[in-house]
């Protein structure tokens, strides 16, 4: 038996089969259709509707398959639909008619429903285990560059100095609420479909709850018609993907710039970067730059996956099989990003003495002088204005601030004294000494809890 006909006479055209055949993509939910189909079995001789005797068999045959697929000896042939046809046929073909008494009380609509799902958790826990290594790696070098300073962008102009750890951090934080969500969705997904059938559940007395605990589920679907034609999980996954895939593209934006020339506040290791045929001089980011591409393929997919769903009516639609590739290239994309990224950044050189010229450079304590005349009486609105002036001046100079004289500061404001000497870098950093502000006292604190955060269970 390779195909069910049913009624019909005539066999499959050829291009048919090759058009609706899920089998070059499903094959990779094998371990997770074996897993169910023995739950499935169990649980059908526990509830007295097929005997153990056949349940053995079924198991066994089962087992077998798996090892035959592991082992590279199974055909995939692609004139079976898909990867549960591909299996139940080889069952057959191993246990003779036995093998036909798995799928009492099921279709494979609740048993795709089912694989997917189960392949849906383990890929959020593997890409949470992705997401704390990556956290890991910008602790440590946050850690290991604890005193860097750079120059703060808004607009990517210099605008006040912050410690590097500090601006890894941010990054920290957005890969937490990335776990987060990922997290979120776990729950949604560990939901056990089977017992569902076709669309209106099965007739015959199934035990859910058996099958959710066999098989690892916190609890059963509520309504048949629903189980089988959401994709929620898979979507919900490609929206957490989409957000994570968007914060890794500016990461890799950043160290795209820093590595370049024109910043050169980081030198990528020679394991992560590439060389150009024909620039000698080169050390291209390649990495970074496909982790920035490869990021619009995962929106992509989460839009595909959208568009296919919309207006599809109750249940089972064949239009659902579209959500699988799509799905399995967004694991994928983003399980080696996650992993390619904890190495290139943990590997990072920071060039600290390049980073402070930078920030030495641009006018970055500007408001630190601002906030200095305020402290001696001046409104914010006047003291911006006078230290606009004053930068534009040196500007025309081609002075940075601490080399004009007092002399040349009063001309601006008699508020200023000798004591604007004591503006440096270090009294701007100290000076943010708030919750979430880069003073080294803040971000000592705030590398603690990352820490501690990053060696946690997500
Ligand atoms: N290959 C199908 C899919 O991926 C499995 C379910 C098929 N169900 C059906 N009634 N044809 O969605």
């Amino acid at each position: 038996m390779s195909h069910i006909r049913g009624r019909f006479q005539k066999a499959m055209d050829r291009l048919v089969a090759r058009y609706t055949s899920s089998l070059p993509s499903d094959w990779r939910l094998y371990r997770y259709d074996i897993a169910g189909s023995i739950a499935h079995a169990r649980m059908l001789a526990k509830q007295g509707i097929i005997s153990e005797k056949d349940a053995e068999v079924i198991v066994q045959g089962l087992e077998s398959i798996q090892e035959e697929i592991e082992q590279g000896r199974f055909d995939f042939r692609t004139e079976l639909e898909d990867i549960h046809m591909a299996i139940e046929a080889r069952l057959m073909e191993k246990v003779g008619e036995v093998g036909g008494k798995l799928h009492t009380a099921r279709s494979r609509n609740d048993q795709v429903a089912l694989d997917l799902r189960l392949f849906a958790k383990e890929a959020i826990n593997q890409t949470l285990l992705k997401l704390r290594e990556l956290q890991r790696a910008l602790v440590s070098l946050a850690e290991a560059n604890k005193d860097v300073v750079i120059p703060g962008y808004t607009h990517l102009q210099p605008a006040q100095p912050v410690l590097l750890a500090h601006h890894l951090l941010a990054y920290f934080q957005m890969l937490q609420r990335d776990i987060e969500r990922f997290k979120d969705c776990l729950k949604r997904t560990d939901v056990l479909p089977l017992g569902s059938g076709a669309l209106a559940g099965v007739g015959y007395g199934v035990d859910r709850e058996f099958l959710a605990r066999e098989l690892g589920f916190g609890r059963a679907s509520q309504n048949s018609l629903d189980a089988v034609s959401d994709r929620d999980f898979v979507l919900e996954y490609e929206a957490a993907a989409s957000l994570c895939m968007m914060h890794l593209s500016r990461l890799a934006e950043e160290i795209i710039l820093w590595s370049s020339a024109e910043f050169d506040f980081v030198e990528l290791d020679e394991a992560y970067a590439t060389a150009s045929s024909i620039m000698p001089q080169k050390r291209n980011p390649d990495v970074a730059e496909l982790a920035r591409g490869r990021t619009g393929r995962v929106y992509g997919r989460l839009m595909a996956l959208l568009a296919t769903m919309k207006a599809l009516p109750l249940a089972y639609n064949r239009d659902l099989q579209e959500d699988k590739e799509g799905f399995f290239d967004t694991v994928d994309t983003l399980l080696a990003t996650l992993e390619v990224f904890a190495g290139m950044v943990a590997t990072l050189k920071v060039k600290r003495e390049n980073a402070r010229r930078a920030a030495e450079r641009g006018y970055l304590l500007a408001t630190d002088l601002a906030d200095y005349l305020v402290r001696k009486g001046e409104a914010f609105r006047t003291a911006h204005d006078i230290v606009a002036r004053l930068v534009s001046y040196a500007a025309g100079k081609g002075k940075p601030l601490h080399e004009l004289s007092i002399t040349e500061y009063r001309e601006f404001s008699p508020l200023f004294s000798e004591d604007v000497r004591s503006i440096t870098l270090e009294s701007s950093l100290a000076a943010r000494d708030v919750v979430g502000g880069t003073a080294p006292k803040q971000v000592a604190r705030a590398l603690v809890r990352a820490k501690r955060i990053s060696h946690a269970r997500p």
